[in-house]
This record gives C-alpha cells, structure tokens and sequence, in this order.
C-alpha cells in the first residue's frame, strides 16, 4: 500500500512566483488582499514577494511596500537575488529570505546575469552571516530536473549544489522543477535521494504544472517522503526567463487532493478558493483550475 502523511505543509507562492509573470500591473492594494485571504485560508509559510531588480521584473516593484504593510501572520517568506536585495529586505524587516541558484549555468546567467558558480562563491559568506543574525534561509534550487536552456539535467549535480547549501546550514531546500517537464519517476528518485541524503533540512518540492504532471509529481514526491509543497493559488505563475514555463501546480487542487486521501493541511478550501477570486479578475490568463472551476460555478 501507498506510504502518506498524516500532515503537509504547504508554502504558497502565489503572491511572488504567481504575479512576477503577470502581464497586468497588479495593484499593491489588491496584492495585500489576495496575500491577506489566503493567510485567513490558513496558510502559514508564503513567498509574499521579491527585492529582484525593477527593470527585470516591474511587477516585483513594490516589494517594500508589501513588507512593509502585510500582516506578520505564519512565516513570511521575501526572494532576495543579491546582496542588493538582501540589504533592501532586511531594511523593512523581513525575517525569512529565499535565495535562488540555478542547477543549470545557462539558466543562471538569463536569470540573475550570474553563473552558477560565481552565485554560490558570493552567497557562502553572505548566508554564513546572515545565519548568525537568525534569519531564516531558504535556497531555491532552480532547474533542478530539466533547463529550457540545456536539457536534461545531470541529477549528480542538482544532489551537489543541495549539499553544498545544506552544508553552510541553510533551513530549507525548494527544488524546483521550474519549467514542468519533470515526471513522477524522477521525482521520486530525485526526492528520495534528497530525504536519505539531506535528513536535517525542511525538503520541499517545487513544480510548475506546464504538462499538467504537477500532482502526480506531488504524489510520487510524498511515496519518497517529502510533505512540503511549493504551490500557486490559482495555478498563477512562471520565471519570465524560463520560455516555456507556465504556472505552478494549482494550491486549491493539491489541497482537495490531501484532503481526499486524508492528509491534513490546515487550509480551509472554501476560503481558498475565495482568495482565488480576489485575484481572479486582475490576472490576463484565465483561471481554470479544476477546484476553482467548481467553486466559480456553485457561487455563480
Ligand atoms: P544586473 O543588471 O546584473 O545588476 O541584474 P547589477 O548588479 O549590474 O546592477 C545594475 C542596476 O540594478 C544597478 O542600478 C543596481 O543598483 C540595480 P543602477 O546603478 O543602474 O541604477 N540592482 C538592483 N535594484 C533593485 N534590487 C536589486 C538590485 N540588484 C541590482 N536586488 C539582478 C542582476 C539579479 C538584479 C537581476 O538579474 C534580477 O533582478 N534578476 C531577477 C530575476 C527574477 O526575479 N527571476 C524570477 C525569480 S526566480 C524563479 O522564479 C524561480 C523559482 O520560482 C524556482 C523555480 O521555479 O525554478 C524561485
Ligand atoms: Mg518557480
């Protein structure tokens, strides 16, 4: 029989992985909304938002902003590329930053003009520091499967590069399938290596749902042990410098599916859905989730 938790945690990303794709310039104000309802759906650990560069990414604008006037409820989480964004996130408060290294070179430099090299020699000193101060690091592993730029990725050397974090002490890992090409076999041999290898860091799974494999990159990432999950109210989302990537595996349908199979995770689904609809009418593409499909049509 199947091995499942009782429990999962869920980390939403919406808010910042969600919207930094959006064509719409979303409003602060309906940011704070939507970031505010999910955190009344029970949410507890989100990405709110990113210190990226302006000129890369505008709808990430008013990040200091949305720290500054979000509610501090459950872990706050903000993407810091560098240590420009890392001084700009600490100077309004935040206390939980993500940083972000792509396994593949290629992908690195269109992402924060860096290679992978160079981005792990500048941030060892900077998270040993920032270790000290308490804060909490989370290292986002990019491109941990598949690069739209390289292909296939040697899975020896995502292993390398979530031991190399874990070894200066990081919390958590969120390794991500970033462009949704990953397939339940590979997650579960890459999740299982992680959880045998890595056993005192948080493991989260990350998955975009471009081929609609996200819940069953889900459920093969739960046989290897792993109960924490990236996801994206509304299944918003997608690096603008991965082509090809769309949003990440939709929060409302990975909660009905836990629920269904009896694994709690402290989400109201009702109340999800509705922050779904907060945001709902200020996105370009249209929502169609399977959850939320059913919520619009029995409020209709
Ligand atoms: P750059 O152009 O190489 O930066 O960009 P630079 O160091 O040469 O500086 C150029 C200018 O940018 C300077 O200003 C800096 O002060 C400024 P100027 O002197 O010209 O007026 N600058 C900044 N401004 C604000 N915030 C900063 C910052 N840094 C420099 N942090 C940079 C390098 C990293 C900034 C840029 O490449 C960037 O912002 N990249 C972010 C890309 C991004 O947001 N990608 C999406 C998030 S990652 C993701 O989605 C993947 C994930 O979901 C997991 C998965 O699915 O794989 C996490
Ligand atoms: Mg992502």
């Amino acid at each position: 029989m199947f091995s499942l938790p009782n429990n999962v945690t869920i980390i939403e990303v919406g808010p910042r992985d969600g919207l930094q794709n959006e064509k719409n310039q979303v409003s602060t104000e309906t940011k704070l909304e939507f970031i505010h309802s999910l955190q009344d759906a029970g949410i507890q650990e989100m990405e709110i938002t990113s210190f990226v560069s302006p000129k890369w990414v505008p709808q990430m604008a008013d990040s200091s902003q949305i720290v500054q006037l979000s509610s501090k409820k459950g872990r706050q989480i903000v993407l810091t590329p560098n240590e420009k964004g890392i001084e700009r996130a600490l100077e309004v408060g935040a206390d939980s930053l993500a940083v972000f290294v792509g396994v593949s070179n290629t992908f690195n430099l269109k992402n924060i003009n860096k290679s992978t090299e160079q981005s792990m020699q500048d941030l060892k000193p900077v998270i040993t520091k920032l270790k000290e101060q308490g804060i909490f690091i989370r290292a986002c592993i990019s491109t941990a499967f598949y690069c739209p730029y390289e292909g296939k990725i040697n899975e020896a050397d995502t292993i390398a590069l979530c031991k190399e974090f874990a070894s200066w002490g990081v919390d958590e890992l969120s390794v991500a399938d970033t462009i949704g090409m990953a397939n339940p076999v590979e997650s579960y041999q890459l999740f299982s290596k992680l959880a045998e290898l890595l056993p005192n860091v948080l493991m989260t799974a990350h998955f975009h749902d471009t081929r609609k494999m996200g819940l069953a990159n889900i459920f093969a990432a739960l046989q290897a042990g792993i109960t924490r999950f990236d996801t994206s109210a509304g299944g918003l989302g997608g690096c603008p410098f991965a082509p090809g990537a769309t949003g990440n595996v939709a929060t409302e349908d990975v909660v009905n599916m836990l629920h269904t199979m009896n694994i709690e995770t402290g989400i109201d689904l009702n109340q999800l859905c509705k922050a779904v609809s907060i945001i709902d009418p200020h996105v370009s593409r249209p929502i169609d989730t399977g959850m939320y499909r059913l919520f619009a049509i029995n409020h209709s």
